[in-house]
């Protein structure tokens, strides 16, 4: 069984992370699926939506941490970034259904869906900082320009969680319902969609998001060479180290 799985139906193509084992983090390989997933539905007709889901236990824990430690990502064309230029890009609507704990990109990613249901089990965190790295896929913009510069930082600068009902008050989730439920309120929601006029659905959102859409590519880019070089830097690896050896990270020395 692949760890994305990908699925059309009613205009809908529904993306769904499916390595529960390791919490659903998200291996090149997983990126590089998502990646080809977004342009499929973007060149397919009978695609008018997409939707990301996990399990009702958990979103994503983000990035595989083994993974970046073996296989850091090296240039603009390496799965992470091509999934994420994918989804800031994609014309038609993008919705998401996140139950548990989004890590890292399971919320980063989420600056760039169009609607966002969330399970009231749902936990959002940004712990780049905690981890030697920097924010990515524009969430240095997308965060403080969304909550305000000073709950951002919060979520920036400190890493912790924040939860469901805080999510839908800075304007990140839509609506939260029961988790056992927030796929398939989701799946209703992409269905309501995919029956509107697909031109006017492109058309709106362009209309709202064409405008800082460079801005937000050129952040992308600034970010992901922070990111990829801080990602071979002494901060990251004792933060990977140290998770890869369930022990606390030491800084104090960095
Ligand atoms: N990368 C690689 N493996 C991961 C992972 C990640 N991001 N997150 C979880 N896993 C693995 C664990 O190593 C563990 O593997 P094992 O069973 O072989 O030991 C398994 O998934 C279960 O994880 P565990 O931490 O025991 O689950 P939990 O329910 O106690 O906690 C999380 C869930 C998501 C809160 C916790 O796993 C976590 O904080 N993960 C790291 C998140 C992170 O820092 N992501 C990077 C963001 S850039």
């Amino acid at each position: 069984m692949s760890d994305i799985l990908t699925h059309i139906d009613a205009g809908v193509m529904t993306i769904t992370f499916n390595r529960l084992d390791k919490k659903n983090s998200i291996t090149s390989t997983m990126y590089a699926a998502m990646a080809d997933a977004v342009a499929q539905a973007a060149a397919d007709a009978s695609v008018r939506v997409v939707l990301f889901q996990g399990h009702e236990s958990i979103f994503s824990a983000g990035n595989d941490i083994g993974d970046f430690l073996n296989q850091p990502p090296s240039t603009q064309e390496s799965p992470v970034f091509r999934f994420l230029r994918g989804i800031a890009t994609f014309e038609k609507p993008l919705l998401a259904a996140v139950a548990g704990p989004a890590v890292g990109i399971g919320t980063t990613m989420l600056f760039h869906c169009d609607l966002v249901y969330a399970g009231d089990n749902a936990a959002f965190s940004m712990p780049f900082v905690n981890l030697g790295l920097c924010p990515e896929a524009a969430s240095s913009l997308l965060a403080p320009r969304m909550f305000g510069y000073h709950r951002a930082a919060e979520a920036l600068l400190m890493g912790e969680p924040f939860f469901a009902e805080a999510a839908q008050e800075v304007g990140l989730v839509n609506r939260v319902v029961p988790p056992t439920e927030v796929n398939g309120y989701a799946q209703a929601q992409a269905r309501k969609l995919a029956g509107k006029p697909l031109s006017s659905l492109i058309e709106t959102k362009r209309l709202m998001k064409g405008g800082y859409q460079q801005e937000v590519l050129a952040k992308m880019d600034e970010e992901g060479q922070s990111f990829g070089r801080m990602l071979r830097e002494p901060a990251a690896r004792e933060a990977f180290g140290a998770f890869m050896e369930k022990r606390k990270p030491d800084f104090s020395k960095l």
